[in-house]
């Protein structure tokens, strides 16, 4: 049988590297874009079975025709696009840049997608977390916007999620496993986006290469035997850099009452309805979702 990973945020850095070696070491690589036209620059690069399919996290219509476009059964779902301190800005659904296309719309990917998963979902978080907190404010309307911390709490969402998912899924009886997984700092075109002295300071110095970074994902992603619930991230000093361990996560992301607000209002806003999707009824809101004031 084919095994098959589907990798968001294909066309570069940790995503190009991960599909990369996932094609090389014989999977069909699903890699989900926001550009075609760069995916297949990408996969042209990578050889392999590749196929690119556009994805724009940044609009959950594209997050939608995406998944019901999407044919069969993946393995694993990796998701690992983002962005990082970007100026401050609202995807098509009103959402705040980075909860938008770093939380939600891979929310709304996942549940859409979970009925079909054979294996593992894998959701990308970064070390800076740490410094997050979900707010009521979720989108940075009624406060001084900062672009890191809102890169942070988009972060700690994406660990809140991998944790919530696994009990979920679990308590549904789905055998399958959701990891979080992170690549330390690493030297890719997100993580040079911030030339400022801050942003150098909290991308946290010299980066590992890409070939490294991507290693703890790719060991999230395949590995037999890692639990679900449970982050894998480089096994150096303050886990910026090294080779893949279970790794903790701050005090904050194993909130479960945190992890429950945010994932009622996450599907509030996606209208995508995860309890109907792990218990095989899926039925994302014909309404759609909510504006960004939940
Ligand atoms: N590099 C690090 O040190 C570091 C540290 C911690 C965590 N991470 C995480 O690692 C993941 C990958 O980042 P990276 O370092 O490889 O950066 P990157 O090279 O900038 O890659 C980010 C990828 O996400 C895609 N993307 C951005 N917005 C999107 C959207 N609206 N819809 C679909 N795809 C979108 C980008 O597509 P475009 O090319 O079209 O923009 C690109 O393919 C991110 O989740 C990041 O938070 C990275």
């Amino acid at each position: 049988m084919t095994y098959t990973v589907l990798v968001t945020g294909a066309n570069s850095g940790l995503g190009a590297q991960m599909s990369g070696v996932l094609a090389a070491s014989g999977a069909k690589v699903i890699m989900a874009c926001r550009d075609p036209v760069r995916g297949r620059a990408a996969a042209a690069r990578i050889g392999g079975r590749t196929e690119v399919r556009a994805l724009d996290l940044a609009d959950l219509s594209s997050v939608r025709t995406f998944a019901a476009a999407l044919p069969g059964e993946i393995d694993v779902l990796i998701n690992n696009a983002g962005v990082m301190a970007v100026p401050h800005g609202t995807t098509a659904d009103g959402f705040e840049a980075h909860i938008g296309v770093n939380h939600l719309g891979p929310f709304a990917l996942t549940g859409l997608l979970i009925d079909r998963v054979r294996d593992r979902v894998v959701t990308v978080t970064s070390g800076l977390h740490v410094l997050g907190r979900i707010h009521d404010d979720l989108h940075w309307e009624h406060r001084r916007y900062r672009r890191w911390l809102a890169y942070a709490q988009s972060k700690l969402a994406n660990l809140l999620f991998a944790y919530e998912l696994q009990r979920r899924l679990a308590a549904a009886g789905r055998p399958i496993l959701s990891v979080a997984a992170h690549p330390g700092v690493t030297a890719t075109e997100g993580q040079r986006g911030d030339r400022s002295l801050s942003g150098k300071i909290l991308a946290g110095g010299r980066a590992q290469a890409v070939e490294m970074g991507a290693l703890p994902i790719l060991y999230a992603a395949t590995a037999p035997g890692v639990p679900g619930g449970t982050c894998i991230g480089p096994d150096g000093f303050l886990q910026r850099q090294g080779h893949p361990a279970l790794v903790r996560s701050s005090r904050k992301s194993y909130d479960r009452a945190v992890a429950a607000d945010l994932w009622t209002r996450s599907e509030h806003l996606t209208g995508v309805r995860f309890a109907d999707v792990i218990t095989g009824r899926c039925r994302p809101a014909a309404s759609g979702p909510s504006p960004a004031s939940a």
